[in-house]
């Protein structure tokens, strides 16, 4: 079974993320979504959630590409839970392109997908804000 393994906040979940958890579960079998904390998000981001944590994990549970959804805590957690939940792949949106290359190191594949265009959390806010 191959295991995909992606990060992010997803709040204000919207198309441009239901495209991103298709297309990385159909690079694999099994699909975690390593979702962002609210502390996280606020210390190490600089982002407030409108969704709290277990509103933005209660929406991923029930998407049906994904298969477990884990807290991530820190930056550096990336490299121990490729062992710790077994990963094959590590996805992110080309936003952080070149960023985790590093993971290969840790035997992982790393691939970055094109972001959907015109479509983000922070541009819905703003366009609510208008
Ligand atoms: N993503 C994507 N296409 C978009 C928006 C997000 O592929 N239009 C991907 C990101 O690249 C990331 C994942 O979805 O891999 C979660 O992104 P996140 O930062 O939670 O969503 P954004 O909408 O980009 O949020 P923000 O505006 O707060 O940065």
């Amino acid at each position: 079974m191959k295991r995909v393994i992606t990060y992010g906040t997803f709040d204000l979940l919207h198309y441009g993320h239901i495209n991103l958890l298709r297309r990385a579960k159909a690079l694999g079998d099994y699909l975690i979504v390593a979702l962002s904390t609210d502390e996280f998000n606020w210390d190490e981001k600089q982002k407030k959630c409108y969704f709290s944590y277990e509103q933005r994990k209660a929406l991923l549970e029930s998407i049906r590409y994904v298969d477990l959804v884990i807290p991530e805590t820190c930056w550096e957690q990336k490299r121990t839970d490729v062992h710790e939940y077994h990963v094959d792949t590590f996805v992110i949106g080309d936003d952080w392109q070149g960023k985790f290359d590093f993971l290969r190191e840790e035997g992982a594949e790393v691939v970055y997908l094109p972001r959907t265009p015109e479509i983000s959390t922070t541009q819905i806010k703003e366009d609510l804000n208008k």
